[in-house]
């Protein structure tokens, strides 16, 4: 998480930090700063909360820093340290005449700190960050180089860092670095920008240079200079970044979750092109490297990923064992990084990511290539870390999604586990032929189905007003619907803070059944198939406890309406398929919920877009 920007030029610096530092503003926004090289010193400017704040700041110094045209910014997501003013980035060592912004987390700061301590360091912050200050402040102290200070300096720190660095002394100079942390350098002309994140930079410039872990590359206006960590020049590896400028427009939404979420039948149509011509037709997915003959042979799956990406990986499970028989296991990439795991060359990994940068998925996924298995990443980021350990890329192509709230790449993931799990079922031949080509078809037909739903919003506006007030939600399924009870509490959760939990409706009598009474709603995701009638009898079990009953659901049972006391209709779709539209309403209610309490739907409190801290 943080976002860090540089920039060394001819240009007025301050509004190129601000603009990237915008585009950033998904990796955190707890507080933001920046440091700016002025005349004969460096200017520190910072501020508490949202980005609006420090701009609200810099108008009132404007007189100093119009003219500058190098310096370093951040957006931060607190790790260390409260999220005030002190413990925002850029920091700097005693005299003040190095600054620094960081993303990631120092682990041994702490005997770091003491042994700079007894150096002498007065130590102004909570944060790791600023032992790294103090630290290159003492090697620039002996060497009178910043590269070489930096090179000294980073040997001595453990864990991810990716870091941008100026000193008053080196009059136009800038030297960024990084380990287990994204960095790039966009090239123009005369100019450098430093980044977390394309998006920073790519209104300026599409030529890039990705740093690779433990490279350390000293900016210049003039030149680049890239070296490894032995301080020996590397040879530059610059590329052209596959991206467009595109324009974070909300499209008249109000916000851009409810436009993401309105984007998803698009999203979908794109994803099928080319992959499904006709049902009668195989399924076409270049994407995946495994020859048809290790396909043929696989007969174990392990798929890591966190979050939103979890819930699509446990759809994920449920249909490639269903239309494959290949057995697949799903653990929280956090939790898979830390215990003896047996995965070897034989077992397919795939790893799940909205970002292709979670930091915990990244290291469940080194973990398992090291272990030489086959690595399928499935993300929405072509260009990111995730990708580049990728043996198999699946793109999502859902497009940048800025809400922190997960909507239309947990859709678009979805289906690329339809696809991928039919392919490899044509190749197994593992699935009846007319059950693929129902499914084939139908697949095609579910963007005009969500479209239904978008287009008579009226009544999951009216559900999410009528249990606004709740303090805690439950919702429940079965099957292969029950990730999707999952996702609809953690959408909730995350941007209106009810406790919402989701649950297999079979456990509700193994315990949280004890919670039910008259002010708890229970949401039943019951869609028409093999758990239907189960469902239904869990939720009369919840409905003799006097719980609020809501049905979600595709049957038109006149029955329900006794069991029941409000009913959301989706259309009719076959049970397979039936996680991809039961999710579009419970997207909806949380958002409605979130809007009518007035909550900050796209940066809910304590999140961040890109969670690349472990
Ligand atoms: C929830 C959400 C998060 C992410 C999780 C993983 O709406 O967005 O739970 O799903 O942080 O992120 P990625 O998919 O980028 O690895």
């Amino acid at each position: 998480m943080c976002g860090i920007v540089g920039y060394i030029g001819d240009k007025s610096v301050v509004d190129i930090l601000i603009d990237g530092l915008h585009q950033l503003e998904y990796r955190g926004y707890d507080s933001a700063g920046i440091a700016v090289k002025c005349e004969d010193k460096i200017n520190i400017y910072k501020a508490e909360g949202k980005l609006e704040n420090l701009s609200c700041v810099l108008t009132t110094h404007k007189s100093e820093y119009q003219k500058a045209t190098m310096g370093i910014g951040h957006i931060r997501w607190a790790t260390h340290g409260a999220p005030t003013v002190v413990n925002a980035h850029p920091h700097t060592c005693n005299c003040g005449n190095l600054v620094i912004v960081h993303n990631g987390i120092i682990e041994n700061f702490k005997e770091l700190r003491a042994q700079l301590e007894l150096k002498g360091a007065k130590f102004k912050t909570q944060t790791d960050t600023e032992v790294v200050a103090h630290l290159i402040a003492y090697k620039y102290a002996d060497t009178k180089d910043l590269t070489k200070a930096v090179q000294l300096a980073t040997k001595e720190i453990e864990g991810a860092y990716a870091l941008c660095i100026m000193h008053n002394e080196e009059k136009d100079k800038m030297v960024a670095t990084k380990r287990n942390a994204p960095l790039l350098v966009g090239i123009g002309e005369g100019e450098f920008y430093v980044a977390s994140d394309v998006p920073a930079i790519i209104k300026h410039t599409k030529k890039a240079m990705y740093l690779n872990d433990n490279e350390i590359v000293t900016l210049t206006k003039e030149k680049m200079v890239l070296i490894n960590s032995n301080g020996e020049e590397l040879q530059q590896k610059i590329e052209t970044l596959p991206w467009e400028p595109v324009a974070l427009s909300k499209m008249g939404y109000k916000h851009f979750m409810l436009k993401e979420i309105h984007e998803q039948p698009d999203v979908i149509r794109n994803i099928l092109v080319g992959k499904i011509h006709t049902s009668e037709e195989p399924i076409i997915l270049n994407e995946v490297k495994l020859t048809k003959e290790k396909l043929k042979e696989l007969n174990r799956i392990q798929i890591i990923a966190c979050g939103t990406s979890l819930h699509a990986a446990m759809i994920g499970k449920y249909i490639i064992e269903n239309f494959c028989s290949i057995a697949v296991d799903v653990e929280p990439s956090s939790e898979y990084i830390y215990r003896k795991n047996v995965t070897d060359s034989h077992t397919l990994v795939i790893g799940v990511s909205q970002s292709g940068e979670t930091a915990d998925t990244l290291t469940a996924i080194k973990q398992a290539k090291a272990k030489g298995s086959h690595i399928l990443i499935i993300t929405n980021r072509p260009d990111s870390a995730m990708a580049r350990e990728a043996d198999s890329l699946v793109p999502v192509s859902a497009g940048i999604e800025v809400s922190v709230a997960a909507t239309k790449s947990y859709v678009a993931q979805l289906v690329s586990f339809y696809l991928l799990a039919l392919y490899m079922a044509e190749i197994k031949e593992s699935l009846d032929e007319s059950l693929i080509k129902s499914l084939k078809s139908d697949l095609t037909q579910i963007p005009q189905k969500i479209e239904q739903i978008l287009s008579h919003k009226e009544r999951i506006l009216e559900c999410a007003k009528k249990y606004s007030n709740t303090k805690d939600f439950i919702y429940v399924a079965r099957g292969i619907n029950y990730p999707t009870a999952l996702e609809g509490a953690l959408k909730l959760k995350e941007i209106s803070y009810i406790n919402a939990t989701g649950y297999p409706a079979g456990e509700l009598k193994h315990g949280p059944i004890a919670m039910l009474d008259e002010s708890m709603p229970v949401l039943s995701i019951l869609m028409k198939g093999s758990v239907y009638e189960k469902l239904l009898s869990n939720s009369e079990e919840a409905k003799a406890r006097n719980a609020r009953m809501i049905a979600l659901t595709n049957s038109k049972d006149e029955k329900l309406k006794d069991l029941f006391e409000f009913i959301l209709e989706v259309p009719d779709v076959q049970e397979l398929l039936s996680p991809i539209i039961a999710i579009v309403p419970l997207q909806l209610i949380a958002y409605y919920i979130a809007e009518y309490l007035g909550k900050d739907v796209d940066q809910p409190r304590n999140l961040a877009k890109s969670v690349t801290v472990e």
